[in-house]
């Protein structure tokens, strides 16, 4: 049976900062109150021009860069997304057409923020089952869209950006070692963007009510989260006879500093174990865990060996965790640009498009 390594990693967060003292405008709010109870000092914010496919693909093509492996031996796009860019298409078949993964099946998953990690999950146990040889793990977000900025319980935590894994097969032992994944529908309630499915389509009310921007319980996602997510990562860690000390790194998703240090105490782990940085991002949802992973090696934290744990939680409910070992890049004697597929998939998509419209007009003069 192949192993699933993690190849490849990519993150991309659009420029625009959102500062704490930029929300106080905005808000009845603080700096201090917001550094406080929740450890964000800033978060980026997407330009107009910019959606979850934009920043997904600028990841992926980092991802791809990484693994040195090019979009066209790509056999799977899993995208992640809580703000995806329609409710369908998947926002996994833009990214799809815009890197040029010509082979690729692409599709989206959705668990809110504990997406990255069942996303990467269903990548790896494709490629453990064989049917597979390699795919990509996007995780995407344009939150800030989503946000009533007229809600401070919700505005000061959310920020936009995107994370990507690369995952291949290979039959040296290592990569993804162990996951699991939990949900509770009772809690359904807790945390959710409640309008523009086909439960409350688009009306007048529903915008007057405020239905299409993001409702939270924080009280009860806090409690929640910090029941879960020790429990979690121990589960993952007993499913392949490791314990805590067994582990260098645990990299959460980023939703507030106190849940990341209660998670911390549980487990009786140093802090400096977890790799933290949502004093910069805020809560990138999805993206939230690559984004970490990738800055955490940039800075040679995680390292080659390494056994991390990831760890989740979100709407859904939702929660999960993942062990793996670090490995790296496959080696490779030939170097790809996966980068420059992208101008041949954009020739390559306005072609097909013309195609498509060329045959429309003919099968509609046969009928
Ligand atoms: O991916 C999962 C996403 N969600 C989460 O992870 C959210 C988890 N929950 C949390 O992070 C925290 O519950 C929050 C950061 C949302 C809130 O922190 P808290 O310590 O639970 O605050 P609270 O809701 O208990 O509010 C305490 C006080 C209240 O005032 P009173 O009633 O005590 O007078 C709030 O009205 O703080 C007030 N408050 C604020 N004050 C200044 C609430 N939001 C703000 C704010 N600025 N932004």
């Amino acid at each position: 049976m192949p192993f699933a390594h993690i190849t490849g990693w990519g993150m991309y967060v659009p420029e625009p900062i959102l500062t704490n003292d930029d929300i106080s405008k905005l808000v009845d709010t603080n700096d201090e109150w917001i550094r406080d109870r929740t450890g964000i000092r800033e978060r980026h914010i997407a330009r107009e021009h910019e959606f979850p496919s934009t920043l997904g693909v600028e990841a992926a093509v980092r991802a791809l860069q990484i693994a040195n492996l090019a979009p066209t031996e790509l056999d799977l796009i899993i995208c992640t997304s809580s703000s995806p860019e329609y409710i369908f298409p998947a926002t996994a078949c833009i990214i799809q057409d815009q890197i040029g993964a010509t082979k690729a099946g692409a599709f989206d998953i959705q668990a809110a923020c504990t997406g990255f990690i069942f996303a990467t999950n269903m990548a790896a146990q494709a490629i453990r089952s064989g049917s597979i040889k390699s795919a990509l793990v996007v995780g995407t977000e344009v939150l800030s869209r989503f946000v009533n900025w007229k809600d401070r319980n919700t505005c000061i935590l959310f920020g936009d950006g995107a994370g990507a894994f690369v995952l291949q097969a290979s039959d040296i032992p290592g990569g993804v070692m162990s996951t699991v994944m939990h949900s509770d529908g009772s809690g359904a309630d807790s945390l959710a963007i409640l309008a523009g499915g086909s439960r409350y389509p688009a009306s007048e009310l529903t915008i007057h009510e405020g239905k299409h921007f993001i409702e939270m319980d924080g009280k009860e996602v806090f409690r929640f989260a910090t029941r879960v997510m020790g429990r979690a990562v121990l589960e993952a860690l007993e499913k392949v006879n490791m314990t805590t000390n067994d582990v260098q790194w645990i990299v959460p998703h980023q939703a507030n500093y106190r849940i990341i240090e209660t998670a911390a105490k549980y487990l009786k782990m140093p802090l400096d174990k977890f790799v933290i940085n949502v004093d910069r991002y805020g809560n990138t949802s999805t993206a939230s865990i690559p984004i970490a992973t990738v800055e955490a090696i940039q800075k040679g934290q995680i390292k080659p060996s390494d056994k991390i744990a990831f760890v989740g939680f979100g709407g859904g409910l939702t929660w999960g965790a993942m062990v793996v070992e670090w490995t790296g890049p496959i080696p490779a004697k030939k170097h790809v640009h996966p980068e420059q597929y992208r101008r041949f998939a954009r020739l390559r998509s306005f072609l097909r498009r013309v195609i498509r419209f060329i045959e429309g007009v003919f099968s509609r003069r046969e009928l």
